[in-house]
């Protein structure tokens, strides 16, 4: 499904070069539920964004379901985006003018589908456990639901990877394990394939497989808690 190769990343501001991915390669399979970890600066979030279409590759190769991410021009890339990419970012990037119901049916409008998104949005904001709250606004809602509406809002489009930046970040350990439970039901009954980072180690174990990040290369890519190390792609 994900296929990383010797993925490198360079960021210019001004003369300063900032080495964010230096040489990354791993493998997480169809269905899988992966997590990413690894220190603060490492290139966890930079690495989502690559995967994504968001950022393009300074060399290496990624591709995502057979599609060659680094190899795209720019239509291939949005239809790519569009079409096969649900992504839950660090911030949760709701807009606060519009009830939830409405962020949704946007991000649905957005994949130009002739479709109408007809009993969609009701089901996937049913999966996260937020049905009544549909004609809310974000502000009025909690953290870990705001959470939450973020991430029916990367489903509604029936995403090919889920990739999802620190889901639990500001959340207490009761709302961070129900998205872990969203997740998880997600991976195994519909074999939606997910890529999480996460700084939680606990929450990290709880998945199939552990990326550990460290100074913008893999150290370690392993099944759960017993990650083995991978040979040949330390920086
Ligand atoms: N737009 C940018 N311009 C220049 N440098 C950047 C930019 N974005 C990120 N970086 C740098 O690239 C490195 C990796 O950043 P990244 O955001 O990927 O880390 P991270 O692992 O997600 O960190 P955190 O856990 O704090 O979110 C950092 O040194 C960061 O300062
Ligand atoms: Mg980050």
């Amino acid at each position: 499904m994900i296929t990383v190769k010797d993925l490198h990343k360079d960021y210019h501001s001004g003369k300063v070069i900032v080495r964010a991915l230096r040489g990354l390669s791993f493998h997480v399979g169809s269905g899988e539920f992966a997590s990413i970890v690894g220190p603060s600066g490492c290139g966890k979030s930079t690495l989502l964004y690559v995967l994504g279409g968001m950022l393009p590759a300074s060399q290496g190769t990624v591709c995502v379901g057979g599609f060659d991410v680094t190899a795209a021009d720019d239509r291939a890339l949005t239809r790519y985006r569009r079409e096969q990419i649900g992504f839950v970012f660090q911030r949760f990037n709701l807009l606060g003018s519009l009830n939830v119901y409405d962020n949704l049916k946007l991000a649905w409008d957005l994949t130009g589908s002739r479709n109408t998104a007809g009993g969609r949005i009701e089901s996937v904001l049913e999966s996260v456990g937020l049905a009544d709250k549909s004609r809310m606004k974000p502000l009025a809602l909690s953290q870990g639901e705001q959470q939450r509406v973020a991430i029916a809002r990367a489903l509604v489009r029936q995403p090919t990877l889920l990739l999802v930046d620190e889901p639990t970040g500001n959340l207490d350990s009761e709302n961070a394990e129900k998205i872990l439970t969203i997740f998880k039901e997600l991976s195994q009954s519909r074999k939606q394939t997910i890529l999480m980072i996460t700084h939680n180690r606990a929450l990290a174990s709880a998945t199939e497989r552990i990326i550990e990040m460290k100074d913008g290369g893999v150290v370690e890519s392993g099944r759960g808690e017993t990650a083995v190390p991978m040979h040949g792609s330390a920086p």
